[in-house]
């Protein structure tokens, strides 16, 4: 596993949204061979997606052939809802883009088969040839996706109950009352994600720094589901300094150290040898 720190999250948001850009560029994708990504909602991916749209309108990437799944959706709120996933989507980034609507897959949390809903979902990513690249973000219980803690680490789509944790941290979306966070979610799954050609996680803030340590320094557990990424031949988290606060020393300074020709953001651009 690689990890990437950067001092601040504007930073981390700069990394990540040229190294993508660089990916996509380097794929030299076309309408008979897209490049597919997997995305994030949540807080932690908007400064990415702010960097990403600044790409586009400069000229320096296109996503014209870039299809996308996105990670979840609430279950039960209904699509244009100002907090459903698909408004996030549409509002932070999609709009704001070349993508074509029909290259963008959202799980719809209101069908009416959720099993059918969530198996069509796997099928359509295995026929597009599998996902490039699966970008994410993840809660400050290790959550990926909505993968709570104790989610199966060979999980596929399915729905999943919000934990309290999940709810407390969410209900910053919904007037802070947590009664009106959705209890359910359809969720890609742990062996979803890890099935990707390589992911890349975004990890910022002090409250998410147990669960980087628990990550990177402890052992594969299904109680931070973050932690399966270990097992990923391409896996790496982006990460902001205070992410970076319950790493031993050392473990700050291996990283520091290995990385140390791949931190400036500017260089990923043109760069060849990005992995
Ligand atoms: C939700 C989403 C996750 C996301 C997490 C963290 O629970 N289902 O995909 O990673 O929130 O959100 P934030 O980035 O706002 O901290």
């Amino acid at each position: 596993m690689r990890l990437i720190i950067q001092d601040n999250h504007k930073l981390t948001s700069k990394w990540v949204a040229n190294y993508i850009a660089r990916k996509i560029n380097l794929a030299e994708p076309t309408a008979e061979k897209p490049f597919v990504m997997g995305l994030p909602t949540g807080s932690s991916p908007i400064g990415t997606y702010c960097e990403l749209i600044l790409l586009y309108e400069k000229g320096k990437v296109s996503f014209r052939h870039v299809v996308t799944f996105n990670m979840d959706e609430y279950v039960g709120i209904p699509k244009d809802h100002p907090q459903s996933y698909h408004t996030f989507m549409w509002n932070n980034l999609f709009s704001k883009i070349d993508i074509l609507p029909e290259n963008v897959n959202i799980l719809n949390g209101n069908a009416l088969d959720i099993k059918a809903e969530c198996q069509a979902y796997e099928d359509k990513i295995q026929a597009i040839g599998g996902i490039d690249l699966f970008l994410g973000g993840i809660g400050p219980d290790g959550h990926l996706a909505f993968n709570e803690p104790g989610s199966s680490l060979a999980s596929r789509t399915r729905d999943k109950e919000l934990n309290y944790d999940t709810k407390v941290a969410n209900s910053r979306f919904f007037e802070n009352d947590i009664s009106k966070v959705p209890n359910s979610s359809l969720t890609v799954g742990i062996a979803t994600v890890m099935a990707a050609r390589e992911v890349v996680i975004i990890v910022n803030g002090y409250n998410k720094a147990l669960a980087l340590q628990h990550a990177v320094e402890e052992g594969v557990n299904h109680m931070w589901t973050i932690s399966a990424l270990q097992l990923h031949p391409r896996g790496m988290i982006v990460c902001d300094e205070p992410a970076t606060y319950e790493l031993k020393v050392g473990t700050y300074k291996h990283f520091k150290d290995i990385e140390k020709n791949n931190l400036e953001p500017d260089n990923l651009l043109t760069s060849s040898l990005i992995w």
